[in-house]
C-alpha cells in the first residue's frame, strides 16, 4: 500500500517547478491528482507526462486568483474524481521591485495570487472536507519568515500564508481537517532560474546555505506527501522550513 492510495489531491500551480514535483510525488504515492494551473497547455502537458508513467493525473486550467473559477473547478473535480482529501496550495508569482518603485499593480497582483488565492481554495476545500476530514499543505517561503529585499509584496503575502495556515488549522481541527505550511528556501525552478544561472550569484547564495546546495522540487514534494498522509495525523498548524539550514 502506498501512503496516499486513492486519495484525491489538488495541486495548484502544477504545470512546472515545485508544483509539478509535488504532483508527481503524490501520484507516485497512489493519489488521484488534479493538477491546476493558469497555463492551460502546460498543465495539460504536465498531466499527460504523469499519465505516461501510468500515474493517475488530470490537468485543469484554473486561475486561483478568480473566486468563481476556483469554486467551479472544485465542483468539477469532485464530480470527476470524487471528494477531495488533499489540497496543496502552491501557485505563486513574484513581481520584484524596491519599495519606492513598487507599483500598486505589482503589490495587488502578488497579494491576489499568493494570498487571496490561497483563501479561495481553502474556503472551497473546507466546505467539502467538513464531511470527511482532509489535509491542506500551503507553500509559503523563507521570505515570509525573514523578509526579502525587493520583495515586500511577496514577503507580506507569504507571511500571510503562515497566519492563514494557523487560523485554518485551529478553526477546522474540529472537522478533522489539518493544515500545515512549508517554507522553502532557494529551490531550483523557473522562478529562480535567472538568479541561479548567474554563477557568481549562485555561489553567493549557496555560500549562505549550511548544507551548501540549492534545493530541488523533490525536497519539497516528499515533505508535502508526508503532511498530506495519515503518517502526520497528529500534526497541524505547523510551519516547516525546508531550506538546507538557511534559517537557523
Ligand atoms: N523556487 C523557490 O526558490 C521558491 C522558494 C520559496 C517559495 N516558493 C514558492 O513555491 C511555489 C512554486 O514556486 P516555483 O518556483 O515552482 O514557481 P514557478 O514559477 O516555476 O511555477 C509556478 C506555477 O504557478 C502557476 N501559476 C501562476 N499564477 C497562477 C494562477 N493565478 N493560478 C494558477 N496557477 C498559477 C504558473 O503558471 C507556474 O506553473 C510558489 O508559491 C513560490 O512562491 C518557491
Amino acid at each position: 500500500m502506498s501512503k496516499l492510495n486513492n486519495k484525491v489531491a489538488i495541486v495548484t500551480g502544477a504545470a512546472q517547478g515545485i508544483g509539478r514535483g509535488i504532483a508527481l510525488e503524490l501520484a507516485r504515492q497512489g493519489a488521484k491528482v488534479a493538477l491546476w494551473d493558469i497555463n492551460a497547455d502546460a498543465v495539460a502537458a504536465a498531466a499527460a507526462a504523469l499519465r505516461e508513467e501510468k500515474l493517475n493525473a488530470t490537468g485543469y486550467a484554473v486561475d486561483v486568483g478568480q473566486s468563481a473559477a476556483v469554486d467551479e473547478a472544485f465542483a468539477r473535480i469532485e464530480q470527476e474524481l470524487g471528494p477531495v482529501d488533499v489540497l496543496v496550495n502552491n501557485a505563486g508569482i513574484s513581481r520584484a521591485a524596491m519599495i519606492p518603485k513598487m507599483t500598486d499593480e505589482q503589490w495587488d497582483d502578488v497579494i491576489q495570487i499568493n494570498l487571496t488565492g490561497f483563501f479561495y481554495t481553502t474556503r472551497a476545500a473546507s466546505r467539502s472536507m467538513k464531511e470527511r476530514g482532509g489535509a491542506m499543505v500551503n507553500i509559503s517561503s523563507l521570505a515570509g519568515q525573514r523578509g526579502s529585499i525587493g520583495q515586500i509584496n511577496y514577503a507580506a503575502a507569504k507571511a500571510g500564508v503562515i497566519g492563514l495556515t494557523k487560523a485554518a488549522a485551529k478553526e477546522l481541527a474540529r472537522y478533522k481537517i489539518r493544515a500545515n505550511c512549508i517554507c522553502p528556501g532557494l529551490i531550483e525552478t523557473d522562478m529562480t532560474g535567472k538568479v541561479l544561472s548567474d554563477e557568481k550569484l549562485r555561489a553567493q547564495y549557496v555560500g549562505e546555505i549550511p548544507l551548501a546546495r540549492v534545493g530541488l522540487p523533490l525536497d519539497i514534494a516528499q515533505t508535502v506527501s508526508f503532511l498530506a498522509s495519515d503518517e502526520s495525523s497528529f500534526i497541524t498548524g505547523q510551519v516547516m522550513g525546508i531550506n538546507g539550514g538557511a534559517y537557523i
